[in-house]
């Protein structure tokens, strides 16, 4: 674990939505018994093809919102797997909505708020999937606000999404925690000059891309220690 070694609590902590607060493999292991061994490659293949689409229409300028994409990359995932069922389509993109949260997430908020830290969403996510993702998994209480990449109609790494952050918050990005358990997000809000903390959930290699996180966790649990809530005082708001 990296600890942060210069002063003072950040004003905000923003929160990456899919992989680090809501586990995206939560609709498909609940269908495990009727997927039996594609369950995994289901798992992985939805969501690199959702990524893909996300950067390929960036690139592209043809922005569609996120429950689009996430529906075209099920579709392309399940033709890949010869799968060819609606109401299992159907089915998991519903669940889509009320994701599990991970058990790290309730209490590394809670002690975010103790500290008297805010904490926001910043997502590719659009805002009817977070809204309802959120008061699902019981986290509406936590968050001071949602932030959608559909108000700038372009996905990460877009540098005009984070700085919908900034704007949020209304402090330099320098002020700004950012969490990510997407090493290439987690690299790209280092890159855009916030502090940058990856939430490497699964032991992947770094990024080899321009941004260098300040800090790295395993889960949230410590995410409270390697911002040292606990030893130092919250600035004023
Ligand atoms: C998000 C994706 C990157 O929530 O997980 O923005």
């Amino acid at each position: 674990m990296t600890t942060v070694a210069d002063g003072g609590l950040p004003a905000a902590c923003v929160f990456d939505a899919y992989g680090t607060l809501f586990d995206v493999a939560g609709p498909v292991e609940r269908r495990a018994a009727t997927l039996g061994d594609h369950a995994a490659r289901l798992v992985t293949l939805w969501r690199d093809k959702q990524l893909q689409y996300t950067w390929l229409r960036s690139l592209e300028g043809r922005y569609v919102d996120f429950e689009r994409v996430t529906a075209d990359a099920l579709d392309f995932a399940l033709e890949s797997l010869g799968l060819d069922d609606c109401a299992l389509r159907d089915d998991l993109l519903r669940q889509y909505h009320a994701l599990p949260a991970f058990a790290d997430v309730k209490p590394a908020l809670s002690h975010l708020r103790a500290a008297g830290i805010r904490a926001l969403i910043l997502s590719n996510g659009s805002p009817a999937m977070l809204q309802s993702a959120v008061t699902a998994a019981g986290l509406a209480p936590y968050f001071d606000d949602i932030l959608s990449v559909d108000s700038v109609r372009v996905f990460k790494t877009d540098p005009r999404v984070y700085r919908l952050a900034v704007d949020a918050i209304g402090v330099e990005a320098g002020r700004i925690a950012f969490v990510s358990a997407n090493g290439w997000d987690a690299c790209a809000g280092a890159a855009f000059g916030f502090r940058s903390f990856w939430c490497n959930r699964s032991g992947q290699p770094r990024e080899r891309l321009p941004g260098r996180p300040e800090g790295e966790v395993r889960s949230l649990a410590s995410l409270a220690d390697v911002l040292d809530v606990n030893r130092r005082k919250a600035p004023s708001r």
